[in-house]
């Protein structure tokens, strides 16, 4: 049984519409699956809602040789595609294709960007105007782009703002991502560069410091005094698909912890910025990043866990193991799942586990943040005790985007028996409105100047220098046995070892789908 105690927001949000400054819209990369199935909507979306300036233009590079018309049908089959046939509207698209236009150029030739150049000024009134750089490319891409738009004098600002969003990964390692930087560095400014983590994105996540504070409940107990452990989980039931290539290279470690799951975990650690603005978030984060030791080579061993999957059944699939995906060797150790546990060392947070897992192939997909608080002192419930659940406040960034929080209740009735219970939060039903999307909320910031969501230079770094020892651990400590987890499952075995020696448990990935209640009865 679960007992949900509903809430509906009771303010209505309407908040002012963002709107951006007209500006050149560059995406390099355009015919690409980053485009298609995220960009494309998303600036569609924005254009709808009056939130993209009516005088914007967006121009779409890539190496194949198309006219504007071919570029714009193949956009209208991938927003057709993404959307659904129920949300793809003819003529709202028809309106915003007249922004579209197409330039072929092989990214990779500095010498093609002075024709960029001369393009953009063509479609822009014979100035270069306000520009937004987007590289939806492989990595290796990035730095021929930078020096293309360089070479061009396509990123100074004297005609107008120029900012570049850049996707992850953001370098292998230290090294490298201090070399990327300093190439980044020849061309732009900081305060130009946007690089994108789409989690930060998502509203769910957004609200983690609305709810932390922005309500006067919770913030005076998220503490070492009342929080037992943190868990922080991204499951997915996907595979690699067609990235197998991409995969090999990047491991769990470096594709979801480098990045979505250090921002978790900064949201949910962080002290409170003094603004919501850019800086005052940003240095808040960098300094949870920079409170946690980095591991030792016993720290590595003992404290994480890597696994790949083998074959194995999704819902109703009979799916095949890492090694037989394609573009994958028959023998690669690259992990597919890891979960670690991290200590943050300061006053707030001293003793507190802060276990992160992810993993592909999952029993369910889930992503969520799970706090949970200590056990209270019981004597009323004295030979019964172990079965009162301490209290866990689970934030939902997927499925059934929302919180819940775990009490527990008397059940009616003459028996003294408890029932753990669930306040539960959705938003779908509390603000009954369409959720946007995490790109279309990052375009806009970027398009409006708002590097917030955006991650700094020093905060990649302060990242790797957690993750650069643990990868370096794993390359001279081969992995004993993969695949260690069948896919279904709920990850390999030594991940529960991992909380096990801590006396804490995994929430199952399905908990926040189908909750069963623990009860436990005292005799009055
Ligand atoms: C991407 C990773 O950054 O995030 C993918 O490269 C992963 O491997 C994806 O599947 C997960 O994002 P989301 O929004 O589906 O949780």
């Amino acid at each position: 049984m679960t007992i949900n105690i509903e809430a509906v927001a009771t303010k209505s949000g309407e908040s002012a519409l963002a709107k951006a400054e007209a500006c050149v819209i560059v995406i390099f990369g355009a015919t690409g699956d980053l485009t298609k199935r995220k960009l494309m909507p998303a600036l569609c979306h924005l254009a709808r809602k009056g939130e993209l300036s009516e005088a914007s233009i967006i121009i779409g590079v890539d190496r194949e040789t198309m006219d504007t018309d071919k570029f714009r049908a193949l956009m209208q089959s991938a927003v057709h595609e993404a959307k659904g046939d129920q949300l793809f509207d003819a003529e709202e698209w028809r309106h915003f294709a007249q922004k579209l236009n197409y330039f072929a150029c092989d990214l990779k030739e500095p010498s093609r960007y002075g024709g960029l150049a001369a393009r953009i000024q063509e479609l822009n009134g014979g100035t270069l105007g306000n520009r937004l750089y987007y590289c939806a490319t492989p990595p290796t891409l990035v730095e021929p782009i930078i020096a293309g738009i360089g070479t061009a004098g396509l990123a100074g600002e004297a005609s107008g703002w120029s900012r570049i969003i850049i996707e992850k990964p953001f370098g292998r390692d230290l090294a490298s991502a201090q070399a990327l930087s300093d190439t980044i560095a020849l061309v732009f400014m900081e305060h130009q560069i946007y690089r994108i983590d789409h989690y930060l994105g998502k509203e769910t996540v957004q609200n983690i410091l609305v709810f932390r504070f922005g309500n006067a409940l919770f913030e005076p107990v998220w503490n070492r005094n009342h929080i037992d452990y943190v868990e922080i989980t991204a499951a997915e039931t996907l595979g690699i698909g067609h990235r197998g290539g991409y995969y090999e290279e990047a491991g769990a470690l470096r594709d979801m912890v480098t990045n979505h799951l250090m921002q978790l975990l900064a949201l949910i650690a962080m002290e409170p910025p003094i603004a919501f603005d850019a800086d005052a978030v940003r240095d808040k984060k960098i300094q949870v990043w920079r409170t946690i030791k980095p591991m030792t080579a016993a720290e590595v061993a003992a404290k994480t866990v890597r696994g790949q999957y083998g074959s194995g059944q999704i819902d109703q699939d009979v799916v095949p193991g890492y090694r037989e995906e394609p573009s994958v060797a028959s023998d690669s150790n690259t992990e597919t799942y890891v979960a670690a546990e991290f200590r943050i060392e300061n006053w707030r947070w001293a003793g507190v586990p802060f276990y992160l897992r992810t993993g592909k192939r999952l029993a369910r997909g889930v992503t969520e943040l799970a706090v949970h608080f200590k056990r209270p002192p019981q004597p009323l419930f004295a030979g019964k005790t172990e079965l009162i659940e301490p209290n866990v406040i689970a934030l939902r960034i997927h499925p059934n985007e929302g919180i819940d929080i775990s009490f527990d209740a008397k059940q009616p009735g003459s028996e003294m028996q408890t029932v753990n219970v669930q306040m539960d939060f959705r938003y779908q039903q509390a603000f009954n409105m369409r959720i946007p999307e995490a790109y279309e909320t990052l375009l806009l910031d970027a398009l409006c100047g708002d590097a917030t969501l955006f991650t700094r230079r020093d905060g990649v770094e302060a990242q790797w220098r957690l993750i650069d020892p643990i990868l370096e651990s794993w390359r001279q400590q081969p992995p004993e046995t993969l695949p260690n987890y069948a896919a279904g499952s709920e990850g390999p075995k030594a991940a529960d070892e991992l909380l096990a020696r801590n006396g804490h448990k995994w929430r199952l990935l399905g908990t926040q789908l189908t909750n069963t209640p623990q009860t436990g009865t005292t005799k009055q």
